[in-house]
């Protein structure tokens, strides 16, 4: 597609839809892959074999001998949670040798964590449920132009001059505002400047390297971290993170004009979950929930909470087919349900008024009284985890991949029946 061999894995929903293992699939092919958005707030799961990888920060594509990994400029980069990942691979037997930190990229520092912990704390239950991985503040300090970046490091002096002006300002909002113990300066700026020397080798201008691999033909694949609903513009507003989880968000973040994005895969679980607050329409909070929630372990991989589990909601995923020009999908998970009898589809609200809506509503307002309708399935209680082709799927399986086609219009390339590379079912090669 447009001669370049590109693809973007972006999230469908609310984060985890399995863009873990289908990135991982992926970068068997892949040159290069890229992360543009987000920080250490993301968790990617790979299976291989009998092990389990968990990545934050680091481009899934690490877990593949050969293929280079950056980090963009738009991502918010922690240094202690990525030296953290790249131990915790190396003790596995990971290379990490071939990763590169965008000189651009903002630096999440201890006092972005601690604001984004006082801050959910003084909300109390009405917060926003965030990782409390500073990733709010860190991109606050962005957008107020205050933030210090990856490039700041490479001179040691005025890197600890610039921190100790920002801890200096952080700790009088943490004190004044919150009444909280402020943050000890010395060992802070000590620690940093040890992850600016490490750092050092794997800081570049990313955008050259994206740019160079991509125009001159190697397959470049950009892994996108969350999902479209929490996406800060395009998600269920205020709940959503910082950042920009849609295609867009490699074109900012990664620094590539929008015609080098070839491919867009929407990752989308078959059914929805949801981690943290905010309106989800199709949440099952009875045993159908439960029978989600443990027949697919739906508990975080970045904190370990437990998911908020529901049916398939077609509005959420026609808003993120229309928002990223979304041209194919991989639909994972579907094993999950094959502990139902029935199976349900949402392909519309119903607002209080009576009215039908397929347009994802902007007001949360709105979208908390609106209520799922639904197309009820047979459902094909089977462990299909073991089918390899779309023609071993029973038949209530392949008319659901059918009815994902039909509510989202767009086709399903990927079906992926469990964790494993090899439960994979492809129905039309990307890259
Ligand atoms: P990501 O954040 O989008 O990469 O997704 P996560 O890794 O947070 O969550 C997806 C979970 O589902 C992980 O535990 C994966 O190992 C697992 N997973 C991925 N695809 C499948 C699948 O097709 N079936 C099952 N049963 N598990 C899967
Ligand atoms: P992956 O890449 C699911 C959610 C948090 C919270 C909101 C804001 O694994 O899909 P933040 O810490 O970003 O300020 O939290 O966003 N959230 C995720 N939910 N998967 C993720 O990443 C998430 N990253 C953030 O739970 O509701
Ligand atoms: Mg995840």
């Amino acid at each position: 597609m447009m001669g370049y061999r590109t693809a973007a894995i972006i999230g469908s929903q609310w984060g985890d839809e399995g863009k873990g293992k289908i990135i991982d699939y992926l970068a068997g092919k892949a040159d290069v892959v890229v992360r543009a958005q987000g920080g250490n707030n993301a968790g990617h799961t790979v299976v291989i074999g009998s092990k389990k990888y968990a990545l934050h920060l680091i481009p899934s594509g690490v877990l593949r001998p050969g293929a280079v990994n950056v980090i963009g400029h738009g991502v918010v980069v922690d240094p202690a949670g990525f030296f953290a990942e790249i131990e915790t691979l190396e003790a596995d037997g990971v290379d990490c040798s071939r990763i590169f930190v965008s000189d651009r990229a903002h630096i999440v520092f201890p006092w972005h964590r601690e604001l984004d912990g006082l801050s959910e704390d003084r909300a109390g239950g009405s917060g926003i449920g965030t990782t409390k991985r500073g990733i709010g503040p860190c991109y606050t300090d962005k957008a107020a132009r205050i933030g210090l970046r990856v490039c700041d490091m490479l001179d040691a002096d005025a890197f600890k001059e610039k921190m100790s002006a920002r801890i200096d300002a952080s700790n009088e909002v943490i004190e004044k505002i919150y009444g909280a113990t402020t943050l000890g300066k010395a060992h802070m700026i000590e620690e940093y400047a040890g992850y600016a020397e490490r750092m050092r080798p794997m800081i570049a201008d990313t955008g050259v390297i994206v740019y160079d691999a991509v125009s001159s033909g190697k397959s470049v694949l950009f892994e996108g971290a969350q999902g479209t609903m929490l996406d800060i513009d395009l998600g269920t507003y205020p709940y959503v993170t910082s950042s920009h989880p849609g295609s867009g968000g490699f074109i900012v973040g990664a620094g590539i004009g929008p015609r080098m994005i070839g491919e867009i895969v929407g990752v989308v679980k078959a059914y929805t979950t949801r981690v943290g607050a905010g309106p989800m329409v199709t949440e099952l909070t009875d045993e159908s929930g439960d029978a989600i929630r443990e027949a697919g372990h739906e508990y975080g991989t970045t904190t370990g909470r437990p998911r908020r589990c529901g049916w398939f909601d077609g509005v959420v995923v026609n808003h993120s087919v229309r928002t990223n020009g979304t041209t194919g999908i991989a639909l994972m998970l579907l094993d999950v349900l094959g502990v139902f009898d029935e199976v349900k589809l949402c392909y519309a609200y119903e607002t209080p008024d009576g009215a039908k809506i397929k347009h994802f509503p902007a007001s949360l307002e709105m979208l908390a009284a609106c209520r799922p309708l639904y197309k009820t399935m047979r459902g094909w209680r089977s462990d299909i985890s073991g089918c390899r082709s779309f023609d071993d799927l029973p038949e209530e399986a392949r008319a659901y991949v059918g009815e994902v086609e039909a509510l989202s219009g767009v086709p399903v390339k990927i079906i992926s029946v469990g964790p494993g590379r090899e439960q994979t079912i492809i129905r039309e090669e990307i890259l």
